[in-house]
């Protein structure tokens, strides 16, 4: 069921602080001296955060028959299929053990024909396609409300990249006792798990969230990516053994789809109020007992291998995702996204350029101002 009275996005929904400019600056600068430290330990510049990748797996985005109104718009507006390309990751910006247990994070990359540019007012990435990207994590919220607020927890993570990793690991072990003690007493800390407090949990048994809202044609709602076959099912909280293996959640991705197909379903959850579904508090979940999340198209990946040196160099290395990689049909909403746009194109032209990727002197002239470097 959708919300049964969905409310239209109104311009004045969206509010900019006076001195965003300035924190998005500095959000830039802290992601940047994440990837200026890891660019001279690494073989390959990697991103600024979600720096690891668990697996990359290409299949099919199909939007469903028969949506009512209100669920078809934008790129879900009529029964379509179109190329999809998955990447699984967790959010440091350092390489690190899969036993520094974080959060985890899906991008998707749905390829659209470019004629979507002129019909869709899609904008290109810096690699030149034209895609409806969605970027996600494993919750329903953000932990910070506002850039701001989140500018002082990246300050503090930007200091601990590439330290004492062996400490990370007994930190992530003693934060992951105090987050199932928290969870136990009904609540969660998005804090403690993106420290490394995660539970050791299969990265394809999750269900994903963007966490903030996006325009959905007329209307606005959050997306989600949840497993809907019995083999992905099965994965949901399951424990994976990370004993031996630092890369043991690559691992187990990549021997799940050397045996299965796999199939997901695109959810929407459309804005009911103003109150219960702001725009400019990211760190409120919106209530599914007012407004649930539902289907709008299913994902389908065949049995293939998930890590390859082709995908590692093609996408990992020379690909970007971005929310801001979007139809203007669901041009991405409120401070957060606001800030990720120049963020997300100061990682990728960084990475392209030191990865010497093909379009990489295209990338840096697209917009030579907002080079950190
Ligand atoms: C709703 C909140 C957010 C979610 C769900 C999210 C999720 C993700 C995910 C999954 C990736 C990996 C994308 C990939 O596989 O290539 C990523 C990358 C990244 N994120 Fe976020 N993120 C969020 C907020 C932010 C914010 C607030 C910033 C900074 C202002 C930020 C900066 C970045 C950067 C710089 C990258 C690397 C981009 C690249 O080099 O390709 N993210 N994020």
């Amino acid at each position: 069921m959708t919300a049964l009275h969905p409310i239209r996005f109104q311009p004045d929904m969206e509010v900019v602080p006076e001195d965003e400019a300035q924190t998005t600056a500095e959000l830039i600068e802290a992601l940047h001296t994440i990837q200026a430290i890891t660019t001279e330990d690494y073989p390959t510049a990697v991103r600024s955060v979600h720096a690891k990748s668990h697996g990359i797996v290409k299949g099919t985005v199909q939007v469903l028959d028969n949506l009512p109104p209100q669920l078809a718009q934008g790129l879900f507006a009529k029964p379509a299929h179109y190329p999809v390309v998955m990447r699984f990751s967790t959010n440091p910006g350092d390489i690190l053990d899969d036993r520094v247990s974080t959060p985890r994070g899906l991008a998707l990359k749905i390829m659209l024909p470019d004629d979507a540019a002129t019909e869709g007012g899609v904008a290109a990435g810096l690699d030149g396609t034209f895609s409806q990207d969605f970027v996600m994590q494993n919750a329903p919220k953000f932990t910070a409300p506002t850039p701001k607020a989140f500018l002082g927890n990246l300050k503090l993570l930007a200091k601990t990249t590439d330290k004492a990793e062996g400490l990370k690991v007994a930190l992530s072990a003693v934060l992951r006792g105090t987050e199932s003690l928290i969870e136990k007493v009904g609540s969660e800390s998005g804090a403690i798990k993106s420290m490394g407090g995660h539970p050791m949990t299969h990265v394809l048994g999750e269900t994903f969230y963007t966490m903030v809202p996006l325009l959905y044609g007329e209307y606005y709602g959050k997306v989600s990516v949840a497993p809907v076959s019995p083999g992905l099912q099965s994965l949901t909280d399951q424990a994976v053994s990370l004993k031996d293996n630092p890369d043991g959640l690559r691992a187990a991705v990549v021997a799940f789809f050397s045996q299965n197909d796999a199939e997901w379903e695109i959810r929407v959850q459309l804005a009911a109020d103003r109150e219960q579904f702001p725009i400019e508090d990211a760190s409120q979940e919106w209530p599914e007992s007012v407004s649930p999340y539902v289907a709008v198209a299913r994902i389908t990946v065949p049995k293939q291998d998930a890590w390859s040196a082709e995908v590692e160099r093609s996408i990992d290395q020379c690909s970007g995702f971005s929310p801001w990689h979007c139809l203007s049909a669901h041009r991405p909403l409120g401070g957060i996204m606001r800030s990720r746009k120049p963020a997300y194109e100061a990682s990728q032209r960084h990475r392209f350029s030191a990865n010497g990727c093909p379009f990489a002197a295209a990338a840096a002239a697209k917009n030579p101002t907002q080079t950190p470097d």
